[in-house]
Formats: structure tokens, sequence, C-alpha cells
């Protein structure tokens, strides 16, 4: 049996703040169980979902060496639909009502965390011949293992893969603080190894320490070898070219399935999905509080409110757009204050076209990608991005930027040719969105049968994981044979 550890800062269903949390929660579940022993670590929050607490068992505990500091470690240990979970137990660290808080507090956070996971492995007596990584919280796990813990017979043949699942996001702290906090030779903070732009960085010591390097899809692995998708790194990532992966996130098409899903006013499968869309779209309009109409557009996002996720696109031409077109949106999503305040003004300026939901909610999340009839997502940038793959599956047709994962998982509608599951743009220009949008608004509207057909392309595709997780057990055993 082959052993892997995945070790992540998120996983569905403990704790959830983005895609990765369900990546992290639903790729071992996929890997194959007659060859692979997939097991999952976690930090045990104060802010995790408190009903599983009681499913949580207590292992062992340790103390963990952060150079002249000495942290208590508690191991605990639970299963979720047939994996094992571990959590790493500290109230210090752990506390708070996320688990990302400053920079300084989580730069430390995570130094004590990775090395908790290379610790533990004797005590939970899991030996894993591969640990699978995942962004910068975790990019010391690579570092500690080649410095310190390689000294110890016990740790000699463990390989290590490093997963991207956003590159603008590095750990950076200053030089001298890591060190203290680390405990890491000064020798490794070079900028061959740890030092960026005189900064210690965790991401690039991942990535620099890891045997392979993985990212979420292949057009991101492409672009972050570039100036513009890099984030600074691009040097690094195309010297390891040879050593960078792009494979393309599944979904959880047990969780995300218009068929059984329990958020939805009525169940739809392919075949009756226009009936099933209308009635979900009748229930939605009327819990959000928007008129129901059945012939009206209606634009759904779901989404962290930032930058990346192309807001500022939306602020510039969302009021043309609901002046000039039989549009509604259903907006859900939290982040900056600035995207926030402008999505509230124009929910109060128009609320018979607008409605936003500020927060966080796995049922309204499900009802909007189960009832709109276009999903928006035009971001600056995508690693992977879930949410067009969700969307489809509940034949809500995408509007997209070609970028990242967005390029590999939607086909651009060609009406000459019947092709396509979604329409896409692709410089980040708010009227090159809209332009698009009201493309999209026309076929929707004038070509019923082609709008239907999309749609029926769209739920056909195969979005689960079946494909990628083959390519990760072809990963897993290219280091374990090495
Ligand atoms: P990212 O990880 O960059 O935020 P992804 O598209 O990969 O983007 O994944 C986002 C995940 O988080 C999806 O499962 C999406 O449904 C979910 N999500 C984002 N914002 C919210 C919210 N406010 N409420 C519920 N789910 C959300
Ligand atoms: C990151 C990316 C997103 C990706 C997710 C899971 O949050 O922003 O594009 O889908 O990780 O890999």
């Amino acid at each position: 049996m082959k052993k892997i550890l995945m070790v992540s800062s998120e996983a569905v269903p403990y704790i959830k703040t983005g895609g990765l949390a369900d990546v992290a929660g639903s790729l071992p579940r996929y890997i194959k169980r007659e060859e692979y022993d997939v097991r999952v670590i976690l930090p045990k929050y104060a802010c995790m979902d408190q009903c599983f607490l009681p499913e949580l068992h207590f292992v062992c505990h340790f103390y963990v060496n952060l150079n002249w500091r000495k942290q208590y470690a508690g191991i605990l240990k639970s299963e979720y639909k047939g994996v094992t979970y571990y959590f790493v137990d500290n109230e210090f660290y752990f506390a708070g009502n996320s688990p990302y808080n400053n920079i300084y507090e989580d730069v430390e956070k995570f130094a004590f965390f990775s090395k908790a996971v290379l610790m533990a492995l004797p005590y939970i007596d899991f030996c894993p011949d591969v640990i699978h990584c995942n962004d910068w919280q975790t990019g010391l796990v690579p570092v500690f293992l080649k410095t310190e813990f390689y000294q110890d017979n016990y740790y000699i043949g463990i390989k290590t893969i490093f997963s991207i699942h956003n590159m603008k996001f590095q750990g950076r702290w200053n030089v001298r603080d890591i060190m203290d906090i680390t405990g890491l030779p000064a020798g490794i903070f070079t900028a061959d190894k740890l030092e960026s732009y005189g900064e210690a960085n965790y991401l690039k010591g991942g990535c620099v320490y890891a045997d392979i390097i993985a990212t979420v899809s292949p057009s991101y692995a492409a672009d972050i070898t570039t100036p513009e998708g890099g984030e600074g790194l691009d040097g690094l990532m195309s010297a390891r070219r040879d050593s960078l992966y792009g494979i393309v996130n599944g979904i959880d098409t047990d969780d995300f399935n218009p068929m059984t899903d329990a958020a939805m006013a009525e169940h739809f499968s392919v075949k009756d999905a226009v009936k099933g869309k209308k009635e979900n779209k009748r229930a939605l309009q009327q819990s959000v509080g928007l008129p129901v109409k059945e012939d009206v557009f209606l634009i759904g996002m779901v989404s962290r409110l930032t930058e990346q996720k192309g807001f500022d696109l939306l602020a510039y031409v969302l009021e043309e757009m609901l002046t000039t077109m039989r549009v509604q949106f259903v907006v859900l999503g939290t982040g900056e204050y600035r995207f926030e305040e402008m999505l509230q003004y124009f929910q109060k300026k128009y609320p018979d076209k607008l409605s936003a939901y500020i927060g966080y909610s796995e049922e309204k999340a499900h009802q909007i990608y189960a009832s709109c009839d276009a999903f928006l997502m035009p971001s600056l940038f995508e690693p992977c991005g879930l949410s067009q793959m969700i969307a489809m599956r509940y034949g809500t047709i995408p509007i997209v930027r070609e970028t990242g994962g967005l390029k590999d998982t939607v086909e651009p509608y060609n009406e000459f040719e019947n092709k396509g599951t979604g329409f896409s743009f692709e410089a980040y220009n708010a009227h090159d969105m809209l332009y698009v949008i009201r493309y999209a608004y026309r076929v929707f509207k004038e070509q019923k049968k082609q709008w239907e057909a999309i749609m029926k392309r769209a739920m056909e595709q195969d979005f689960s994981w079946n494909a990628s997780a083959i390519k990760y057990e072809k990963l897993y055993d290219t280091l374990i044979e090495k």
C-alpha cells in the first residue's frame, strides 16, 4: 500500500474559506483505495465546524521546538467518508474566528503547523511515501523535512509535492523574524532558496525544496512561468519547468448534484433541465426578494469579493447593465469592503434588479448555482476555479474571462459549429465583458434552442475527479519509484 499524507490549511467538511478546502476534502476520496492510503492533516481551528467536535479522538501530544519556543501540539483523529483526518491542536495558534488572521501571526502559526506535521508521523505511526503540501501555509514542510528531519533515518525516504492553488499569496515576512520563528539556518535564506525580494518567502521555500511542483490547471502552470502571472517567482517557475505539472481540479459531483441537492426547490437532470431550472429560478427570485419573472436573464455570482475575481470590472459596468438590459443579478460573497459596499449601493438603488448577500452560505451558493441562467466569473487570474464547473453541472452557463483554469474548462460558444459550453472574453476590460454578456443575453432571449443546447453540453461535461485523480496517482508513483 502506498502512503500519501495530504497537508492543508483547510478541507471540507471541517473548515473552508475557498476552493482549496474543496480540493483537499475531495481529491483524497478519489485516489484508488486498493493501492493508496491517503490521509489528511489539518490545523484544529477553534472556528472549525463545531458539529464535528464529538467525532475527534485524542491520539497523542508532544512539544514542537521553534527556535527558543517550545509549543504544545496535540493530535486528534477522525474519519469522514472513509478518509482518515488528523488535526493538530494548539489553542494559542489556532484561536480566533477565521483560519487566517494577519500575516505576522500566520507565518508563525503555519511554521508551527508544518513542523508539528512532520513530528507527528512517528506518533501516529504513518510514515508516508509522499507528503502532498498545499499553498504557502504548508511551504515549510519540504524545507524542514530536507534541512532538519532528513538527518533522522525515519524521514529519509519521504518525497514531497507542493501544490500551488494561488500564486498571489506567498507567506512573506522579514528574514530576521522568520529566522527567529523557525530556527532554520541562516544559510538557506538566500536568493536561490527561501529569500525573495529581501523577504523570507514560504511559497518559494516549498517550490525550491519540493520534489515536484503541481498547480491546478495547465494554463495556470504556463501563466506562472511568465512575468505577468508569476507574481515575482516566474524565474523560479521557469527554472523548475520540468518538475511543474498542471492538473485541473475536479469537483465533488455528489455534493453538487442537480438530481439530489437538498438545497434545490426541484431536482432535475439533463433531460428536464429546462423545466427544472424554471422552478428553481422562481424559488430563488422569491427568496432573495427579486420580482418573479421567467424571461428575465438571471445572472449569478458566488465568490470571494476580491480583485482576483474581477469585481472592479463589474463595478465599472454594473449600472449600465442594470439600466439597459432585462437582467437580474444575484451575488453571494464576502471580502474587500469596497466591493461589499459597491454591491450594497447598487442593491439599494436597483432593488428589483440586484440582490447581494454579503456573507457565506453553502445553501445559498447551491441555490444560485442551480437557479440562474448564467454565472459570471470575470477573473483577473484564476488558477483553476471550481465555481464555473459547479455552475455548468447545474446547466448554468458560465461567462468567464479566458485565463488559467477558466480557459481550460469553459469552451466558448461557437454559433456556426454549434459547439461550446459557455461565453468568454480575453482582455481584462469591462466593456469587453459587457459585450460578451450582451451576446449571451441575445442567445438566451432570441435563440432558445441554441441556449438549451449549450445547457445540455455544459451539463454533460465530466468535471468529476476521475481523470485528474489518475494524474495525481501517476505523480505519486513517479516519486515513489525514484
Ligand atoms: P477560490 O478558491 O479562488 O475562492 P474557487 O472557484 O476555486 O475559487 O472556489 C470557491 C469555492 O468557495 C466554491 O466552492 C464556491 O462555491 C465557494 N464560495 C465562495 N464564496 C462563497 C460564499 N460566500 N458562500 C458559500 N460558498 C462560497
Ligand atoms: C485557489 C484558486 C482557485 C482554485 C482553488 C482550488 O483558491 O484561486 O482558482 O480553484 O484554489 O485549487
